[in-house]
């Protein structure tokens, strides 16, 4: 009789002995991301941009003190030299890379008839450009390393999903993720590096909080909510904890929402 637990019929979502890297996890969405992570049970690799590298240093003094194992790492995803060198360090200091998580991002509000050049570039280098070159830097070394593998989680939005005023660039951009995701997921599945994005509705946050002082765009938007409410950053590190680890081994280029029901309607 046979006793052995084969690989695919393990169950659960344990990331033990498994490594992360999680980008702009300073603050918000990351922040909460590195900390299910580690508690699920991976090292985490946190970077944040040079000039806030004392965030990244205070999360994973953070998860050190909750009896993690974590590591602070400079990277700016708008600058390609950053990315290799901040990939090279993380693949120095681990055995392998099992999980990205890609989740730097900006957004600048402004009607589209004024939306500059500058924003416009901002906003696409960094949720768009510097996401897929990272993309690219964790998924070579995903693809070279010994069993190739790995799960990449991209962060788009409901608003890579559905429009909304005052972002033409922002949306662009999550679009863009959704079906870049689409794209990674099916040339990098024969190195069993899985790609996947999550799109959470809107998140408190300090991204947000400076909108959500405006009570006219915060009723809005709870109007649109079938649940009446906003996702909380832990919502979101759940999904990408799940997204991450075993349980979901079949997943591929999937697009999985966080809205409250907004896109159900
Ligand atoms: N807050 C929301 O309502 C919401 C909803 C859906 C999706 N998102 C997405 O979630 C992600 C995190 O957002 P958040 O709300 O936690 O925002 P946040 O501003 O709290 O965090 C963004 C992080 O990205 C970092 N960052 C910015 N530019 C960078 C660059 N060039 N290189 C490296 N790091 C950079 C910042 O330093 C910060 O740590 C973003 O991609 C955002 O678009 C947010």
């Amino acid at each position: 009789m046979e006793t052995s637990v084969k690989p695919e019929s393990r169950t659960g979502n344990s990331l033990d002995g498994m490594t992360a890297l999680v980008t702009g996890a300073g603050s918000g969405i990351g922040q909460a991301a590195a900390r299910a992570l580690s508690a699920a049970g991976a090292r985490v690799m946190v970077t944040e941009l040079p000039d806030r590298l004392e965030r990244a240093q205070a999360t994973v003094s953070e998860l050190e003190d909750a009896g993690g194992s974590a590591l602070a790492l400079a990277l700016d995803v708008r600058d390609l030299r950053s990315i290799t060198d901040c990939v090279h360090a993380a693949v120095q200091a681990v055995p392998r890379l099992d999980i990205l998580v890609n989740n730097a991002g900006v957004n600048v509000r402004q009607p589209a008839f004024d939306v500059t050049e500058e924003a416009w570039d901002l906003v696409l280098d960094t949720n768009l450009k510097g996401l897929f070159f990272m993309a690219q830097a964790a998924g070579r070394a995903m693809r070279d390393q010994d069993p190739p593998g790995g799960s990449i989680i991209n962060i788009s939005s409901i608003m890579g999903l559905v429009g909304y005023y005052d972002r033409a660039a922002y949306c662009s951009s999550k679009a863009g993720v959704v079906n870049l995701t689409r794209v990674l997921a099916v040339e990098w599945a024969p190195y069993q590096i899985r790609v996947n994005t999550v799109c959470p509705t809107f998140v408190e946050t300090p991204l947000t909080h400076v909108m959500f002082e405006n009570e006219a765009i915060k009723t809005d938007i709870l109007g649109r909510t079938p649940t009446g409410r906003l996702a909380t950053p832990e919502e979101v590190a759940a999904a990408i904890v799940f997204l991450a680890g075993p349980s979901a081994r079949m997943m591929t280029g999937a697009a999985l929402t966080l809205d409250g029901g907004w896109t159900a309607i």
